[in-house]
C-alpha cells in the first residue's frame, strides 16, 4: 500500500507539472534539437525530406528492401519518387539512391514488387531472376484539369536485385475505367491458378485481377463494398496467407482514410478464403491491425516463404504534415511477424515485433519498487529502444508513464472498466501543430482469456503497444521538449510489478 501512495504522489506531481507546462502553450524546439530529440533510433526515418506509405518491399539473396513514398526535397507531400532502403535484420538500414522517379505518366505512388523467379515477364537477363515493380502513377495536370482518370498501374523492372530500374515501354498496364481512386496493386503469385494476382484499392473497395505474365491483366471480382469500414477512402490493400492449427487462412487487408478506429488513418482486415478469383470472409465484424492512430498503410513482405512480416508508416494523414520535426518527416513502424490466433470462433491477426529484436545487444534494467530511470540522454545515435514487458495470470488495471524534467509524461496501460488498453499523450509534449493530436486512444481487450503478455516498445518519440499476446496492438507517436527520464507503474498489483515486470534496453 504504501508504495501504491508513493507512486500516486508521483503522479499527482507529474499531473501537477504538467499543468503548468502545458499552461505555457509550448511550441515546436528549434531544427537541431528536433534532429537529434526526435529522430527514432530503431525505426527508418528518410535522411531528409517527406516519407509516407511502405512500398515494393521484397527479400531476396539475404537482404530486406523497402522502398516508401518520397519527396526528397521538401517535408510535405509532394511529387512522389520510391525512395530505398536495404537491411539485413529489418532494425539496421542503408538508405539507397531513389528507386524510381516520375515521369510523363505521373508520379510514382503506392505499389508492390514480386521477384519474377520463373521469368513469366521476360525481363530476365542472364538466367537471373528479374525483380518487378507495381506501382500507380498519378497524373497531376490530368487530376487539376478536372479529369478522373488519372491514376493508372505500370510497372518497372530491376535486373539488379532492385536497385536500378526500367520503366516498361507498355506503361500503364491497367487503364484508369474512370474511377477517381483506383490505386496501390499488390501483387502476389498463386500458385493454385499459377497466375500472379493484383489486388487494387477501388474507392470504396478492392477489385481482384489476374495475370500470366505481369503485362496483361484481366479483372476477375470485388470485394468490400458491403464489409467493413466505409467512413473513408480504402488504400494500400495487402493479400497473403497464414497457417494456423493445419489449416491455410487467406488474410486481406486495407488501410482506410479517415475512417480509423481512433480517428484519421488505419488498416481493417477481413480473414477468410481466396480461389484466384474471389475472396470471401469469414466474419462480418470489422477488425483493426493497430488501434493506435499511427500505423498506417502497412503491408508484408514479398518472397519471405511463410513467415509473414508487415510494417507500416507511423503517423496518420491527419497531422502527418505538420509534425514537429524539420529535416524529415515520418517513420516507419517495426517490423512484426503477423500470426493467427482463434477466440471464441473469431480469427484474428496477432502481432510480434519480438521476433526482430531478439538478436540485438541486449541489457536488462532493475526497477525498485515500481520507479526506474531510463538513464541515457536518448539523444545520439548509436540506435536504442526500451522494452518495458510484464505478464500476469489475471490482468489488473496499470498505468506506465514515462516522464522528463518538465513534466511531460507519455502513459499507457489497461483501464479493467471497459476492458480497454489505452495510450494516453494528452500531455506528452509539442502538440500545438494540431488540435486534434493531444488526445488519449482506446483498445479493446479481445481475448478475456488469462495469462495475457504485454510489452511496449519506446524509442524517443513512440510506443508500439503489444497487448493481450499480439492480438491488441496500439502505435502512437509523440514529441517531448526534453527526453523521458523516468519510468514510473501505477498499480495495487505488487506482484505483477515486482515479479514479471521487466525493462529492457536494445542496441544496434
Ligand atoms: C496512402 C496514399 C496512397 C497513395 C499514396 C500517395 O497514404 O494516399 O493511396 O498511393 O498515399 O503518396
Amino acid at each position: 500500500m504504501q508504495n501504491f501512495i508513493k507512486t500516486y504522489l508521483l503522479f499527482v506531481i507529474i499531473t501537477l507539472s504538467t499543468l503548468h507546462v502545458t499552461a505555457q502553450n509550448k511550441t515546436a524546439i528549434g531544427a537541431e534539437k528536433a534532429e537529434i530529440g526526435y529522430r527514432p533510433q530503431m525505426h527508418f526515418t528518410p535522411k531528409k525530406g517527406w516519407m509516407n506509405d511502405p512500398n515494393g518491399m521484397f527479400y531476396k539473396d539475404g537482404v530486406y528492401h523497402l522502398y516508401f513514398q518520397h519527396n526528397p526535397d521538401s517535408n510535405v507531400w509532394g511529387p512522389m519518387h520510391w525512395g530505398h532502403a536495404t537491411s539485413r535484420d529489418l532494425i539496421n538500414w542503408k538508405q539507397q539512391p531513389i528507386a524510381i522517379y516520375p515521369d510523363s505518366i505521373g508520379m510514382i505512388f503506392s505499389g508492390s514488387a514480386v521477384v519474377d523467379v520463373k521469368n513469366t515477364s521476360g525481363f530476365g537477363k542472364n538466367g537471373k531472376s528479374p525483380v518487378i515493380a507495381i506501382f500507380t502513377q498519378h497524373n497531376m495536370e490530368g487530376e487539376k484539369s478536372g479529369k478522373i482518370d488519372f491514376q493508372n498501374q505500370s510497372i518497372a523492372y530491376s535486373n539488379d536485385n532492385g536497385f536500378t530500374w526500367k520503366m516498361y515501354k507498355g506503361n500503364p498496364v491497367i487503364k484508369n475505367p474512370g474511377i477517381k481512386d483506383f490505386r496501390d496493386p499488390k501483387v502476389i503469385w498463386h500458385e493454385l491458378t499459377k497466375k500472379w494476382i493484383m489486388i487494387l484499392a477501388v474507392k470504396n473497395k478492392v477489385s481482384f485481377y489476374s495475370s500470366a505474365n505481369l503485362k496483361q491483366w484481366t479483372k476477375e471480382s470485388d470485394f468490400g463494398a458491403d464489409m467493413g469500414n466505409h467512413d473513408g477512402v480504402w488504400e494500400c490493400p495487402d493479400l497473403f496467407t497464414l497457417n494456423n492449427e493445419n489449416k491455410t487462412h487467406w488474410v486481406l487487408t486495407s488501410s482506410i482514410n479517415p475512417g480509423g478506429p481512433n480517428k484519421g488513418s488505419a488498416t481493417q482486415y477481413f480473414i477468410g478464403d481466396f480461389d484466384g478469383h474471389t475472396f470471401t470472409s469469414n466474419s462480418n465484424k470489422t477488425k483493426w491491425m493497430d488501434y493506435g492512430a499511427d500505423n498506417y498503410a502497412g503491408v508484408t513482405w514479398s518472397n519471405t516463404g511463410l513467415e509473414k512480416i508487415s510494417l507500416g508508416w507511423m503517423s496518420n494523414w491527419i497531422y502527418a504534415q505538420q509534425v514537429p520535426t524539420i529535416n524529415w518527416r515520418s517513420a516507419m513502424t517495426l517490423p512484426r511477424r503477423l500470426s493467427i490466433q482463434n477466440v471464441d470462433g473469431e480469427t484474428y491477426l496477432t502481432s510480434d515485433a519480438n521476433k526482430y529484436l531478439e538478436g540485438l545487444p541486449k541489457i536488462t534494467k532493475s526497477l525498485t519498487n515500481g520507479f526506474g530511470t531510463l538513464n541515457d540522454n536518448m539523444g545520439n545515435s548509436n540506435g536504442k529502444v526500451y522494452k518495458i514487458s510484464f505478464s500476469e495470470n489475471q490482468l489488473n488495471p496499470f498505468t506506465i508513464s514515462l516522464s522528463n524534467k518538465l513534466g511531460e509524461h507519455i502513459d499507457f496501460g489497461y483501464d479493467s472498466t471497459n476492458h480497454q488498453f489505452f495510450i494516453d499523450r494528452t500531455n506528452a509534449g509539442v502538440h500545438d501543430f494540431n488540435s486534434e493530436f493531444a488526445v488519449k486512444h482506446f483498445a479493446p481487450k479481445i481475448a478475456m482469456s488469462k495469462n495475457t503478455i504485454i510489452y511496449a516498445l519506446f524509442d524517443k518519440t513512440s510506443i508500439e503497444l503489444f497487448a493481450d499476446n499480439g492480438l491488441t496492438v496500439m502505435t502512437d507517436i509523440f514529441f517531448p521538449t526534453a527526453p523521458y527520464t523516468q519510468i514510473a507503474i501505477i498499480s495495487n498489483n505488487k506482484e505483477a510489478v515486482k515479479n514479471s515486470f521487466k525493462l529492457d534496453f536494445y542496441t544496434k
